[in-house]
């Protein structure tokens, strides 16, 4: 290549890189001096020097999850096409319009009624008017954890260290802010009053956002994300519902994130064990407790028992809390006799002829592909 070189005077070159490598001693220096009274310092954990992330490459956490969900990522204009989402390609609309083309004529009418207005056609001939109420009362749930989710990835984003770590994190933001609009619409297309967070879900998404740095793993990838994971497994097997299948799949890398990360970047003993944070996490899973009893007439409308899909919620939580090594003050199987306890209490009390069971050990889980995601995510596979 031949440029039309512009000479500049060597001196002056090299004065102009004398004056920096003074300036840049003199403000790093500043800079390391505040950081080490804690005043401030540099804010950005970023190591220039090695054009890396505090922490290191990960790539292992990298390939576990910014790579994978690349490779799964879904798009609301193929799955929910009666949306207002515009997401797919030109290659992608291609490739959907070859694959239309060799579907018979029922399977054409059932895509066809999929992506139209009667969508909502199919919801009135599918559900009755409290069926319909029921499923966005218990939908609308999670809708909210989807907003808190988005606001708690975007700030945990700047609390985990590693290039990795960081590049994983940002598809969980990318996710949850998917999840959040495509939920919204979904929950929308029902036409039924939306209702507003009850006061438990507020208590329990407010304090894990307040959540200090890696705490809010806690709250959000071990519990909110697990209640997450329990409803669309349970939920994405229903007519009209079937999107929450590919939210199932994201949620099941999320909640495989704590563990992934502290594998690479272990909590030091007293952060597991510090009684004030064991006793932080217990006070933000018992205050949950409650909102089985709001939510149970609307499960039971749906055939579903609150407290079986409390029971095999409860047991992923804790199987989670546990293996990322947050620290409860209490046992995992202590806490899952006491819960069985609890629900088993309040059955006696309010159901007639309730028979004492173990409702922990319930799987509310449907679908053969949730369920072997679940295997994969609680049977400590490898590549979760
Ligand atoms: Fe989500
Ligand atoms: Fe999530």
């Amino acid at each position: 290549m031949q440029f039309d070189v512009i000479t500049i005077d060597p001196a002056v070159t090299r004065r102009n890189e004398q004056i920096e490598k003074i300036a840049n001693t003199v403000i790093r220096g500043y800079d390391r001096a505040k950081t080490l009274l804690r005043l401030n310092g540099r804010k950005a954990p970023y190591d220039d020097l090695n054009y890396e992330f505090v922490g290191g490459p990960s790539d292992k956490l990298r390939m576990r999850h910014y790579d994978k969900s690349l490779r799964l990522l879904w798009k609301a204009e193929e799955h929910v096409e009666w949306s207002s989402f515009r997401d797919l390609t030109k290659n992608e609309k291609q490739l959907r319009d070859l694959a239309e083309d060799s579907l018979n004529a029922s399977e054409k009418q059932h895509v066809k009624r999929m992506r139209s207005e009667e969508f909502t056609q199919m919801l009135d001939s599918e559900y009755s008017r409290e069926q319909k109420q029921a499923i966005v009362n218990i939908l609308s749930l999670i809708g909210h954890g989807e907003a808190y989710a988005w606001m708690v990835s975007t700030e945990v984003l700047n609390d985990v260290q590693s290039t990795g770590a960081r590049a994983a994190v940002t598809m969980q933001v990318l996710e949850e802010a998917k999840h959040f609009v495509v939920l919204r619409e979904l929950i929308q297309a029902f036409d039924c009053p939306i209702p507003r967070m009850n006061a438990w879900e507020y208590l329990l998404l407010e304090r894990t956002f307040k959540a200090k740095g890696l705490e809010k793993f806690f709250g959000m990838n071990v519990i909110v994300e697990s209640f997450a994971l329990s409803l669309f497994g349970m939920m994405g097997t229903m007519p009209g519902l079937e999107v929450l299948r590919l939210f199932h799949l994201d949620e099941s890398r999320h909640t495989a994130l704590p563990k992934n990360y502290f594998e690479e970047f272990p909590m030091s003993w007293w952060q597991t064990h510090r009684p004030s944070a064991q006793a932080y996490r217990l006070s933000l899973v018992l205050p949950a407790i409650p909102i089985l009893g709001l939510v149970e007439r609307d499960l039971g409308l749906l055939g579903i028992d609150a407290f079986e899909f409390g029971g095999s919620m409860a047991r992923k939580i804790l199987f989670l809390a546990d293996r990322a090594g947050f620290k409860v003050g209490v046992p995992r199987e202590g806490l899952e006799v006491f819960l069985d306890w609890v629900f088993n209490l309040y059955c006696q009390h309010t159901r007639p002829n309730h028979v004492q069971r173990n409702f922990i050990a319930s799987e509310t889980t449907t679908g053969g592909n949730e369920l072997a995601i679940e295997a994969e995510v609680f049977g400590l596979a490898a590549s979760a």
